[in-house]
This record gives structure tokens, C-alpha cells and sequence, in this order.
């Protein structure tokens, strides 16, 4: 050993993007900086005969550094375009490993940025700074300029702030699925298109046959589907459980009391299941007045439940319109089964309409598309709430803008096969998005006391609930551990401009020039979105994480097992609304349900998207947190969501029907499909 050998056992390890056009033909230049002032000479990296610097590729090149070289302490790097090159190409680097061998040492520059030609671009180890304490703010504040040019806001008349094309770094990796899945459909629906066309489907029980592909497989709602505890279950634990209500008054437009009830009660009166906290209700008012196809009808209706001896949610009075009058019934469980059957299912073609627009689309996908493209526009790369959100944001802006284009399009999936239809959901979109409040509806135990489900005694068996703030307490402790790493006091915060101008971005009026994304509910100081406090900031980043995490996947994943038995969950009608109390018959039924090749397409595209095809919560796909004050952080959250998932088997375990679509191994990091 000698410094000979120490001179040549030093090593770069450059990690190129795997996005398009992210390698470089170019001569890459570096100059390595020590912690006294000393530097290295300027070094090309080029190794001999070979092409470096391609997609996805890593590079290791041997460094001479001067004898008295100590501790890295940046990394100058350049690109100079050579001779023969036609054009002179930017370069996407993702990482850079400093690796001292006879030292066993190694140092991480997560670079995740994009080299332009002839610029000196200068990357500290873990490269994490708040804005106040970055050596190099104008190498910064250039790139949040160059990022506004590429991450810029669509506005349009009553649709949520849009991303106005889609960056290259945000586009489907060639590993993501999303092609892979598509293609596969096609070949399982030509497979089942022959069948489901030949069999004849005179009776419920008929609609079954089509559940025998390897795909496609029995949604187990066919099981339970006309059960009153399904219902129930449903509102508590099923696509959309954002709604239910403990029950402390009769609504007023509810036209229902003791007298009308009493078949039902068995004894009990309103007021006792009140007192007992056992009476609770959902109104899906919102979806009066919103547009729907014309030629088929939606409701807004109101429910009224009751849990049993058994503590099952169960309803005992539907009421489809929201204003009282002798063409809008109550209909009971005691009324002839096939109409309140048909009850039930006009209730939940409202859900399922409120579900896609609105849980699903609009307060995740579409929700957050806002936030992150205000994110990308005032936070660098080298931000610790870049480096912590990063993950969490995979392909939210490729699904949005690739995916949806060709579901959520004139004439496309949801005209096909949703009452509501697209001009429908834009608009309840719009509205929810609207009403949507960072400070309530983004903060989950405050959402949950509003509607006063919060106390575990009350709708025991509300296992969304349960898990759900399980996740938001951990989410909330990273956060927070993760925040203390960076801010010591309340100043930092405040000292934040990039966090301030993002909070600021968010909550400004959504205008075409200078403005903002129009989200209500971050505190507003001087008429400007202002995070005052470390609390307050660990609240907000929290509510991204979760909602881009969490909330999207409840709201997610169980859409084929909701929608793939168009009884169980219809997005669609075909005969009139219920305006009366007559029986029914099994052919009412089958009428009101979508024909055989609309329930081929709900079959085919919820199976697509209920596809779980990206890593799980905490495992995440890039690594962006490398500074070893902020990796236990991860660690600890780690074991955290390991301890919640144990819980959660051992809880299922104890249940007939196991709910398992928050055990974190279920959840991706973020809203990818
Ligand atoms: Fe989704």
C-alpha cells in the first residue's frame, strides 16, 4: 500500500437516466473538489474502446486524485460536445458514486438532472440543501427556471390545472407495464369476445359464465352481492368509504321516521338507535345537478343505515332523489325483493359515478397532478422535500396524461360505460376538486371526526378507517422524523423560499398567466399560501404523501372486485329511475343492467387498472435519499408499515372476508395507474 496505490484505487461510478434520449456521445469533463480547497485536475472520463454513457448504463472510470486530496467535497462535471457530434445533446445523470477501494469508502451524489453542453455543474455528496443553505443557489435557481419551461400549467374553463405536456422525465419507463398489460388484455378479450357474444344471458346467474378466464377471474361481490350486509359493507370497506355519517338528526329531507320505519326497527325506535350511536346515514347530493347521458337516468340519493345485533352495517331506507315528494319513495328491505334490489343498485350506480369521479380521479389522480406540477416548478432537485416526494410521484403525470386520454376522452370508456359520461365526471370533478380542503378533507383524522366515525367503537367494523389512520400515523411520523432532519426551527421554514412560493403556488387563484392551482385550505398569510411552522409543514407533506399513496389506492384497487358484476356495483342503468313501489320481476333486473359488450369493456378495463404493477409503500422504485442523516428515516418507516401489514394479516385472519387492500404490500408509492 502506498500513495501510488492510493492514487489509482479511487473510482466514479456514473449511473445515465433510463428516459428517453438521456445518454450523451458528448466528452464528459470532471473535476473533483476537496473539503480543503484542494481540486483534481480536469479528467475526461472516456474509457478505452468502449461506448460510455448509454441509457440506463454504469460507468466506472478510474481517477487519479492529487496526494493531498482528503474528503470529496463536490463534483464539477460538464459535457463538451466532440467533433462528429451533429448535434450537441443534453445528458440525464442519476447518480454519481465517489468510491475511495483501499479505503472501503464510498460517497453518493444522486445527480437526477439533466447535463446541458458547455454548462459546469457543481453536485455535493447526498446533494440536499434547503434553498437558504445551498453553496450554489444560482446553479439552483437556474434549474427551477428551466424546470417552469417544461413543467407548464394548462388552464381550462372549469377543469382542474392540467401539466400542459408531458416531460420526458415523466413518461413511462420502458420496464413500466402499462404496454405490456394492454397488449395482454387484447388477447384475453379476444378470447372471451366470442363466448360472451354466443351465450345467451336470460338470468342473473347467466352473467356469471363470462368469470372463467385465467384473467378475469369470479369478482367474489357475485357471492354476496344481494345481501343487505354487503350493502353495508359496502359504504364501509368497498370502493367508496368516504361518505358515511354517524346519524344525530333526521335529515330533514329524508322523508322517513318512526311510522314509515317500523317494518324495519323491530322494535327499536329512531331515537334509541341514535343515543346508541348505531343509526347512520350518506347523502350523495352532490351529484344533483350534474350533467349525465341523456338518455338514461342518475339520482342523488340518500341512505339510511343501521348496524345490527352483529354490528353489521345494514340499510333500512333508500330515498333516490334528494327532495321529498309522492315520486320519490322510500324504499324499505321489507319491500319486494327484486325492487329493492333495483333500490340498491340505483344507489350504487350514484356511488360508483361519485366513486370514479371523485374518490378516484379527481381527489387523487387529478388532485394531486396540481400539487406536483407545482412542486416541480418552485422546488429543486436538491430540496429534502424533493428528495422525500420524489418516489412518491412515479408515473402520475404518464398515467394521467397517456392513460387517461384513452379512457376519459369524447366517445371513449367512460361515455361507453358510465351513466355519468365524461362531460358529467368533469364537472363533479370540478366541483369536488373545489370543495376539497388541505386542511380538512387532506387531514384524515379530522375527516373522519366531521363525519363522526372516528371513535373505533363506532363502526367496528369500519376497517378502512382502522387502517387507514394506522398508515396516516406513520406516514405522519417519516414526515416528521424526516422534517427534524432538515428544519430545527420554525425560521427554517419560513427562511424556505422554494416552500413558500410551491405553498403559495398551490393556494393562488388558478389563472392563465402567473397563476396558480386553486387548492383551498393551507394557511394564507397576506392573501398568499404561507407554511408558518414545522407542524403545519409535516401536516402538508404528510396529506401529499398519503393521498398520492393511500388514499389512491383504496380508491384503486378494488374497482374490479366492485365493478366486474355490473349488479353489484353498476356504473350504468338502461330503464328508468324507480319512481314507484310496484314489484319487480327478475327480468327488471336484467333490463337495467348494461349489455353484454359494455360489461365486457367495465370486465376488461377494471382488471387493467386494478393491476398492482409498481413496487409497495417504503420499497421504492428510485432511490433518492442517500444522506445518512435521512436514511434511518426510511429504515424506520420501513419496519413501521412491516408492523402495520403484520396487523392487518392477523386482524384478517378473525374475518370471514379478509380486508386486505391497505396492507401496505398492497400499496404502491405512488398514483401509477
Ligand atoms: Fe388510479
Amino acid at each position: 500500500m502506498g500513495l501510488q496505490q492510493s492514487r489509482l484505487n479511487n473510482a466514479l461510478q456514473i449511473r445515465t437516466g433510463d428516459q428517453r434520449e438521456s445518454s450523451t456521445d458528448s466528452n464528459v469533463y470532471v473535476i473533483l473538489h476537496d473539503t480543503s480547497e484542494t481540486k483534481s485536475e480536469r479528467i475526461l472520463l472516456d474509457n478505452w474502446c468502449r461506448n460510455d454513457f448509454k441509457i440506463g448504463a454504469l460507468d466506472t472510470f478510474n481517477i487519479k486524485l492529487p496526494d493531498s486530496f482528503t474528503e470529496v467535497s463536490k463534483i464539477e462535471i460538464w459535457t463538451e460536445p466532440c467533433s462528429f457530434e451533429l448535434t450537441s445533446s443534453n445528458w440525464y445523470i442519476d447518480t454519481i458514486k465517489f468510491v475511495r477501494r483501499f479505503r472501503g469508502e464510498s460517497v453518493m451524489f444522486p445527480v437526477f438532472r439533466w447535463i446541458k453542453p458547455n454548462l459546469h455543474y457543481y453536485i455535493h455528496p447526498w446533494d440536499t440543501f434547503l434553498p437558504q443553505n445551498d453553496p450554489d443557489e444560482k446553479q439552483r435557481e437556474g434549474e427551477i427556471d428551466q424546470k417552469r419551461e417544461i413543467y407548464k400549467m394548462k388552464y381550462a374553463e372549469g377543469a382542474p390545472v392540467l401539466c400542459e405536456s408531458l416531460p420526458i422525465d415523466e413518461e413511462f419507463s420502458a420496464k413500466y407495464m402499462w404496454n405490456m398489460l394492454t397488449n395482454k388484455l387484447d388477447v384475453i378479450l379476444r378470447g372471451i369476445y366470442t363466448r360472451i357474444i354466443a351465450d345467451s344471458w336470460k338470468t342473473l346467474d347467466d352473467l356469471t359464465n363470462v368469470y372463467h378466464e385465467e384473467k378475469l377471474t369470479e369478482p367474489e361481490s357475485v357471492k354476496f352481492w344481494r345481501e343487505d350486509t354487503w350493502f353495508g359493507y359496502q359504504r364501509l370497506n368497498g370502493c367508496n368509504p368516504t361518505v358515511i355519517t354517524l346519524c344525530e338528526e333526521i335529515p330533514s329531507k329524508l322523508g322517513v321516521d318512526d311510522e314509515v320505519l317500523k317494518p324495519v326497527l323491530k322494535g327499536e325506535t329512531l331515537e334509541d338507535l341514535i343515543k346508541k350511536k348505531r343509526l347512520f346515514y350518506t347523502d350523495l347530493e352532490i351529484l344533483e345537478g350534474i350533467t349525465h347521458r341523456e338518455d338514461l337516468d342518475m339520482c342523488a340519493p340518500i341512505g339510511l343505515f343501521m348496524l345490527n345485533s352483529e354490528d353489521d352495517l345494514v340499510p333500512i331506507a333508500l330515498q333516490l332523489k334528494q327532495q321529498k315528494g309522492p315520486d320519490n319513495p322510500i324504499f324499505l328491505p321489507t319491500d319486494d325483493h327484486y325492487l329493492w334490489t333495483l333500490a340498491k343498485m340505483w344507489y350504487n350506480l350514484a356511488d360508483s359515478s361519485f366513486h370514479q369521479s371523485l374518490v378516484h380521479l379527481g381527489l387523487t389522480h387529478l388532485l394531486m397532478e396540481g400539487v406536483i406540477l407545482a412542486m416541480h416548478r418552485n422546488i429543486s432537485v436538491s430540496h429534502p422535500l424533493y428528495k422525500l416526494l420524489a418516489p412518491h410521484t412515479l408515473f402520475l403525470l404518464a398515467i394521467n396524461s397517456r392513460g387517461f386520454k384513452k379512457l376519459v376522452s369524447p366517445g371513449g370508456w367512460v361515455d361507453k360505460t358510465m351513466t355519468i359520461g365524461i362531460e358529467g365526471m368533469f364537472q363533479l370533478i370540478y366541483k369536488g376538486v373545489q370543495l376539497w380542503d388541505f386542511s380538512i378533507d387532506g387531514n384524515l383524522p379530522k375527516e373522519f371526526a366531521r363525519r363522526k366515525v372516528d371513535d373505533p367503537k363506532v363502526l367496528p367494523k369500519y376497517y378502512f378507517r382502522d387502517d387507514s389512520l394506522a398508515l396516516y400515523n406513520c406516514i405522519l411520523k417519516y414526515v416528521s422524523n424526516y422534517i427534524d432532519v432538515y428544519y430545527e426551527a420554525d425560521s427554517d421554514v419560513i427562511e424556505d423560499w422554494e416552500l413558500q412560493n410551491w405553498a403559495e403556488c398551490i393556494s393562488k387563484e388558478p389563472k392563465p398567466e402567473d397563476g396558480g392551482i386553486g387548492i383551498k385550505g393551507l394557511p394564507i398569510k397576506d392573501g398568499k399560501g404561507h407554511i408558518p411552522s414545522k407542524e403545519e409543514l409535516k401536516l402538508f407533506i404528510t396529506t401529499v404523501l398519503f393521498t398520492c399513496s393511500v388514499s389512491h389506492a383504496h380508491a384503486n384497487f378494488l374497482q374490479y372486485e366492485e365493478y366486474a358484476f355490473p349488479a353489484n356495483y353498476p356504473s350504468m342503468i338502461r330503464t328508468p329511475l324507480l319512481k314507484d313501489k310496484n314489484p319487480r320481476q327478475e327480468e327488471d333486473l336484467i333490463a337495467a343492467l348494461p349489455d353484454k359488450a359494455t360489461t365486457l369493456d367495465v370486465m376488461a378495463i377494471t382488471s387493467l387498472l386494478s393491476a398492482k404493477t409498481t413496487k409497495s409503500l417504503g420499497d421504492f422504485e428510485t432511490q433518492y435519499i442517500y444522506d445518512p442523516k435521512a436514511v434511518p428515516c426510511v429504515k424506520k418507516f420501513q419496519i413501521n408499515l412491516k408492523a402495520i401489514s403484520d396487523n392487518i394479516r392477523k386482524r384478517n385472519k378473525t374475518l370471514a372476508k379478509a380486508y386486505n387492500v391497505l396492507d401496505p404490500v398492497n400499496i404502491p408509492n405512488a398514483i401509477s395507474i
